[in-house]
C-alpha cells in the first residue's frame, strides 16, 4: 500500500507491506539506521520515535498507520548543523557507552521533557523506564536529562 507522510522534515511517499512495522520501514526502507531494533517486541525503547510530537515505539507501529503525520527519528534531531541540547547533554555527561540505547533514549527523553515531566530525578527515572540500557548509564542518562530540560525550558 501506498503511505505518504513525512520523516524528519520531509514529505516521503512510501510503498508498504500492510503488516509492515515502522522500525523496519525507517530501517530497511529509508536507510535511517539510527532507530534501533533490541527487542522487536515493545519491551527495551531502542526503537523510539516521535509521531506528532509523542514517543512510540516503532517496533509496534505499523508503517500503514504513519499516513499523514509527522515522524521524526533520531536522524532529524539536530538542527542546522547543531546537536539537539539533549544530544549535547548526553556527550557530556557520558550518558552512554556501547550507545545502542541510545537513540531511543535521547527520543524518549526529548518527548518526555516537552510533556512536562522531567521535574525531579525520581520523575526522570519513572518516565524513563520503558528505555533499558544494558551497559547500565542510568545515572549519567538521569544527569544529562536534568541539564537538558533545564536548556529546552
Ligand atoms: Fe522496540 Fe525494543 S525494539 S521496544
Ligand atoms: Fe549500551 Fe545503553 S549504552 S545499552
Amino acid at each position: 500500500m501506498t503511505v505518504r507522510t513525512e520523516v524528519n522534515g520531509k514529505p516521503v511517499t512510501l510503498q508498504v507491506d500492510p503488516r509492515a512495522t515502522l522500525l523496519d520501514t525507517l530501517r530497511d526502507g529509508l536507510e535511517l539506521t539510527g532507530t534501533k531494533k533490541g527487542c522487536d517486541r515493545g519491551q527495551c525503547g531502542a526503537c523510539t520515535v516521535h509521531v506528532d510530537g509523542r514517543r512510540v515505539l516503532s517496533c509496534l507501529t505499523l508503517a500503514a498507520t504513519v499516513g499523514g503525520r509527522a515522524v521524526t527519528t533520531i536522524e532529524g534531531l539536530a538542527q542546522g548543523g547543531r546537536l539537539h541540547p539533549m544530544q549535547q547533554a548526553f556527550i557530556e555527561r557520558d550518558g552512554l557507552q556501547c550507545g545502542f540505547c541510545t537513540p531511543g533514549q535521547i527520543m524518549s527523553a526529548v518527548a518526555m521533557v516537552h510533556e512536562g515531566h522531567a521535574t525531579t530525578d525520581d520523575e526522570i527515572r519513572e518516565r524513563m523506564s520503558g528505555n533499558i540500557c544494558r551497559c547500565s548509564c542510568y545515572p549519567y542518562i538521569v544527569d544529562a536529562i536534568r541539564d537538558a530540560q533545564r536548556v529546552m525550558r
